[in-house]
């Protein structure tokens, strides 16, 4: 096989919306000697070129790292949140998932909470402030202390690294029918709330994150496990249990 793999034809059906007051349509891109090699991202930027070339205005993507850690990257391809492979972020999932004459739609994330900016760029602020309600810790960590300093058990050690994997990308979102926000928010709490540093703000951020969460129109969970299935980083849902059993804790011993 030469470096360039295999060469794919391709129909595009991709969403095109100018703001996020006019109404978007689906416009088709006939695609041509699609490399299996290159990634689904390379292939958009070949069509971009390919549409200023003519003159025409590109697709506007969301993407920053194309390494699967910023989360920025954020398509519906063919109804599934980053595509057809398995823990995979759209930045790092290559042509080779498709089969040469396959027509592909690709769409952005849809959820209120989540409003599309232009084309396939939505509005994920969402997110930031419900960090900003309560995903960090506030105590003084002076310098570096020795990694032994503090200990963890290693099952803890394990279960917050674990949730400290979520990037942000809202497929948990996406993935729902209800667009609940509950896994990316049960992560950022699960991830502080396992280990001693978390500790200081543990009673007001599970009620802060929930009620952002709440606030900002995502919709509740109801253990589909959607939101799991379509995690690029393998989020688990016992994190959502965890969540659940911290706001509980919250609101019996908060005292506001
Ligand atoms: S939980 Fe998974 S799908 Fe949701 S934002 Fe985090 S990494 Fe993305
Ligand atoms: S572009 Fe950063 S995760 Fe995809």
């Amino acid at each position: 096989m030469s470096s360039q793999g295999k060469l794919l034809n391709l129909t595009l059906k991709i969403w095109r919306q100018k703001s996020r007051t006019e109404k978007g349509y689906i416009e088709t891109h006939e695609m041509s000697g699609i490399s299996t090699e290159i990634s689904f991202l390379e292939m958009l930027d070949t069509l971009n070129d390919q549409l200023e070339r003519a003159g025409s205005a590109p697709i506007v993507f969301d993407h920053d790292c194309r390494e699967g850690i910023c989360g920025m990257c954020s398509l519906y391809i063919n109804g599934q949140p980053h595509g057809p492979a398995k823990a995979t972020t759209t930045c790092q999932l290559h042509m080779r998932e498709f089969k040469d004459g396959e027509t592909v739609f690709i769409e952005p994330w849809r959820s209120s909470a989540f409003p599309v900016v232009r084309d396939l760029m939505v509005d994920r602020s969402s997110f930031d402030r419900i960090i900003q309600s309560g995903g960090y810790t506030s105590i003084k960590t002076g310098s570096a202390p020795d990694a032994h300093a503090t200990p963890i058990p290693k099952e803890d050690a394990d279960l917050a690294m674990d949730a400290a994997t979520c990037i942000g990308c809202g497929a948990c979102v996406a993935a729902c029918k209800n667009a609940s926000a509950s896994l990316f928010t049960s992560a950022k709490i699960s991830q502080l709330a396992l280990l001693p540093q978390g500790q200081v703000e543990r009673t007001d951020r599970a009620l802060n994150m929930v009620a952002q969460m709440d606030e900002e129109g995502f919709g509740h969970c109801t253990n589909e496990s959607e939101c799991e299935a379509a995690c690029p980083k393998e989020i688990s849902v016992e994190n959502i249990a965890r969540m659940n059993r911290e706001y509980l804790r919250a609101s019996v011993v908060s005292r506001k």
